[in-house]
C-alpha cells in the first residue's frame, strides 16, 4: 500500500473538503482512521465484505472477533437490525451519540465477515463531529474497530495510530486527543437483565439509572469465557512486562516501591504507573501519574498515552496501581487487568 496520509481536522468545525475526501476512501473501499470521543477508529464501509476483511488484515485481527458498526442516526437502524426493543430505544434515546454500543439480531445487508461470522451486529453512534461527519458524508454505516495493532493498547491520538498503521492504511485524520480516552460499553439487551460484555465510557451505574439492575458478564472474569468474542483475546499490552498492584492505597505504593527497588537493583528499567496523589511517594524507577483519582475522567482518558509512553522509553517493568471501580473506574480497571495479563497482586 502506498504511504499512509495524515490531515488535519478541527474537531468542532470540520472541513467539508477533508471529510468528502475521507468519504470518499470509504466509498471506494479503503480505510480511514478517524477520531471519536473513546479511541481513534480504523474505518470502511461495513456493508463491503472485502473492505471489512482489509480492517481484519492492517490490524491482525482474529477472524471471529466482530466489529463495531458505527451510525449517525437511529434511523439507519430500520435496514441494519430485526427489531428494536423498548430498553434499547430508553438507550440510544438517552446516550447517543455517545460511548455506547448495543448489540442487536442483523439484517441480511451486513455481511457476515463484518460481524466475525455472528447473526448479531453491534453499533454505536458515536459523539465526535468528525466521526458523525464521514459518516454521514459516506452514506454507509462505518465498521470501525479500535485503530491499533491488534493486541495493543487502543491509540487515543493520531500519532498512536500512525505508530501502529502507517503504511497499512490509507488515510488518518487527526483531531487531537479523544476525550474519554477507553473505549464504549458494549451491552447485550437480548436477557431480562441486560448484561454488560465490556465495560466502556458508558458507566454502569448511568445505564442503571435508565434500565434499573444491569449486570457485568460473569465471564469477563480471568480464565471464563466472555459472551463478547474479543474480550477472550490478551489486549491493550505494553511491551512491558506489567505487575498491577490491587488493595489499601498504602499498600499499593509501599508493595510498588519494594518491588521497584529490587528491580531497579536487578539492573531492570522500571516504569511506574502512579496518580497524582501518589507520584511524589516513590524512590526508585521512571514514575508517571496517570490522572487524578478524584477525577476518573483524567485517568481514563491518559491510560492508553501512559502505557504507549512506557514502551517508548524502552522500559522492561511496569507496576502499576488501581484505582476504585466506580464509574468510569470500572472501565479502567478491565483495561488495566487485561494490560497485565492478570498478573496482579492483592493486598489486605
Ligand atoms: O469505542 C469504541 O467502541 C471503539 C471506537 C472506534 O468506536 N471501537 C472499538 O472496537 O473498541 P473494537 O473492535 O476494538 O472492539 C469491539 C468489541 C469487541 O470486544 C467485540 O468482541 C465486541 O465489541 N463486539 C462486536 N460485535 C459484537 C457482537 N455482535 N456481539 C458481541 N460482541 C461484539
Ligand atoms: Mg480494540
Amino acid at each position: 500500500m502506498a504511504k499512509t496520509q495524515l490531515i488535519k481536522v478541527d474537531k468542532k468545525n470540520p472541513d467539508r473538503e477533508k471529510i468528502r475526501q475521507a468519504a470518499k476512501v470509504i466509498k471506494n473501499g479503503g480505510l480511514v482512521a478517524f477520531p471519536t470521543e473513546t479511541v481513534y477508529g480504523l474505518g470502511a464501509n461495513a456493508l463491503d465484505e472485502n473492505a471489512a476483511k482489509k480492517i481484519y488484515c492492517a490490524k491482525g485481527r482474529p477472524q471471529d472477533n466482530p466489529l463495531i458498526v458505527h451510525v449517525c442516526s437511529i434511523k439507519q437502524l430500520d435496514y441494519l437490525v430485526k427489531e428494536v426493543n423498548q430498553k434499547a430505544l430508553l438507550l440510544m434515546e438517552k446516550f447517543w451519540p455517545g460511548p455506547l454500543t448495543i448489540i442487536f439480531d442483523k439484517t441480511d445487508i451486513i455481511p457476515s465477515g463484518t460481524t466475525g461470522g455472528l447473526d448479531t451486529v453491534a453499533i454505536r453512534m458515536p459523539r465526535h463531529p468528525v466521526a458523525l461527519s464521514i459518516i454521514e458524508q459516506s452514506g454507509v454505516p462505518i465498521a470501525a474497530p479500535s485503530a491499533n495493532i491488534s493486541g495493543r493498547p487502543s491509540p487515543v491520538c493520531a500519532q498512536d495510530v500512525l505508530e501502529d498503521m502507517d503504511g497499512r492504511i490509507d488515510l488518518i485524520l487527526d483531531s487531537g486527543a479523544c476525550t474519554v480516552g477507553v473505549e464504549s460499553t458494549v451491552i447485550d439487551l437480548s436477557e431480562d437483565v441486560p448484561m454488560i460484555l465490556r465495560p466502556g465510557g458508558l458507566t454502569k451505574e448511568d445505564i442503571e439509572s435508565v434500565l434499573g439492575n444491569v449486570r457485568l458478564d460473569p465471564g469477563l472474569q480471568e480464565g471464563q469465557r466472555p459472551k463478547s468474542p474479543g474480550q477472550k483475546y490478551r489486549h491493550y499490552a505494553p511491551k512491558a512486562h506489567m505487575t498491577l498492584i490491587e488493595g489499601p492505597l498504602e499498600f499499593q505504593v509501599k508493595t510498588i516501591n519494594e518491588l521497584a527497588k529490587n528491580s531497579v537493583k536487578k539492573g531492570l528499567d522500571v516504569g511506574i504507573m502512579a496518580t497524582a496523589q501518589t507520584r511524589h511517594l516513590y524512590r526508585f524507577g521512571k514514575v508517571i501519574s496517570v490522572g487524578d483519582r478524584n477525577a476518573p475522567l483524567t485517568i481514563s482518558s491518559n491510560l492508553f498515552l501512559v502505557l504507549r509512553k512506557f514502551d517508548r522509553m524502552g522500559v522492561s517493568e511496569i507496576f502499576a496501581e488501581s484505582i476504585s471501580k466506580e464509574g468510569l473506574g470500572l472501565a479502567v480497571m478491565n483495561r488495566l487487568y487485561k494490560a497485565a495479563a492478570y498478573n496482579i497482586i492483592k493486598g489486605t
